[in-house]
């Protein structure tokens, strides 16, 4: 029986652990050559002998993904080692959780470099590849809701997460007409991040694990497969045995000024009705009470 993936060779950032690792593991079992980058050496190498042991095909790459020798080397390697390139599936990621006022510049310059410049590195290179190679690819990149509806204490992790949204739907433009999809997933599963921050997480009581890591890969690997061709610069969620499709942020009212440039004064008066047209509250409301799935309000 033919798997989705046979054929092909990916790399996964940040494949030691979590749902890197998970995805490392599905991309292989569904015939994938895989190259299994952590800047934890160990970690790497352990997923990397995983997916030997299971019958399939990997090596590791320890390196920093937002370091751009190391992001080079490692896309590199996926070419020097199996020839080719078909997918690249930015994961790796960090957390220096602080409310804005404590946070110290290290905390932010941290968060934004190994999730902006952890995701511009690899993908870069990657790209350029495929479009002097002239051959199709699939990136999948990895924001988080904390960025998509804003979270207390992450505004660096929350702006970089945005920002890898932002820089997902940029890249599926620029490289649609080199045939190269790129789409972002917001997952949600239990992982050494999640339960730094939230504590531990419980399973959800059924016979399905809703929260365990695996349970991202699947759709990952589906759209790194040829299948998914069609799909790209979209936003899904994606945790458990759900998939969600976020829509692009949208205008929801208007004013207009017929006399022309306005004065600020006159928004005393107008402004009010760009909420009451939208039905958006004016003041600062916690925007995850919106997630249809919540792995803290399920445990
Ligand atoms: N777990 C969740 O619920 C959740 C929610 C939203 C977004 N995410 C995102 O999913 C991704 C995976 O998170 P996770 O929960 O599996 O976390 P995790 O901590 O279990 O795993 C992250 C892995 O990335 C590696 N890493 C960190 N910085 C790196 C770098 N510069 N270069 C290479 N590897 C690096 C770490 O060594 C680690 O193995 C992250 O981008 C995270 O922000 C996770």
């Amino acid at each position: 029986m033919s798997a989705l993936l046979d054929g092909k060779v990916a790399v996964v950032t940040g494949a030691g652990r979590g749902i890197g690792r998970g995805e490392a593991i599905e991309l292989a079992r569904q015939g994938a050559c895989v190259v299994v980058n952590d800047y934890d050496g160990d970690a790497c190498a352990a997923v990397a002998d995983e997916i030997v042991a299971l019958g399939g095909r990997a090596v590791p790459h320890a390196g920093d993904a937002s370091d751009l020798g190391d992001a080079e080397a490692l896309i590199r390697a996926a070419l020097d080692t199996y020839g080719q390139l078909d997918a690249l599936v930015n994961n790796a990621g960090v957390l220096r959780d602080r409310t804005l006022v404590k946070m110290t510049a290290e905390e932010w310059d941290d968060v934004v470099r190994v999730h902006l410049r952890g995701h511009y590195a690899p993908t870069h290179f990657a790209c350029a590849y495929w479009k002097s190679a002239g051959v199709p690819g699939r990136i999948v990149c990895t924001a988080s809701t904390s960025g998509l509806l804003g979270n207390f204490g992450q505004a660096n992790y929350g702006a970089a997460k945005a920002g890898i949204a932002a820089f997902s739907t940029i890249v599926a433009l620029e490289m649609k007409r080199h045939g190269v999809t790129c789409n972002a997933i917001a997952p949600a599963a239990r992982t050494r991040m999640t339960e730094g921050a939230y504590g531990t997480i419980e399973g959800s009581g059924d016979d399905f694990d809703f929260w365990h890591p695996d349970n991202v890969a699947p759709f990952v690997a589906f759209l790194c497969s040829e299948a998914a061709g069609e799909i790209s610069g979209k936003v899904f969620g994606v945790q458990g045995n759900t998939v969600e499709l976020y829509r692009p942020i949208e205008s929801a009212a208007a004013i207009e000024n017929p006399a022309g440039r306005w004065n600020p004064a006159d928004f005393t008066d107008r402004v009010g009705e760009l909420f009451k047209e939208s039905g958006i509250e004016p003041t600062a409301e916690n925007p995850m009470r919106r997630l249809r799935y919540s792995m803290t309000r399920r445990t």
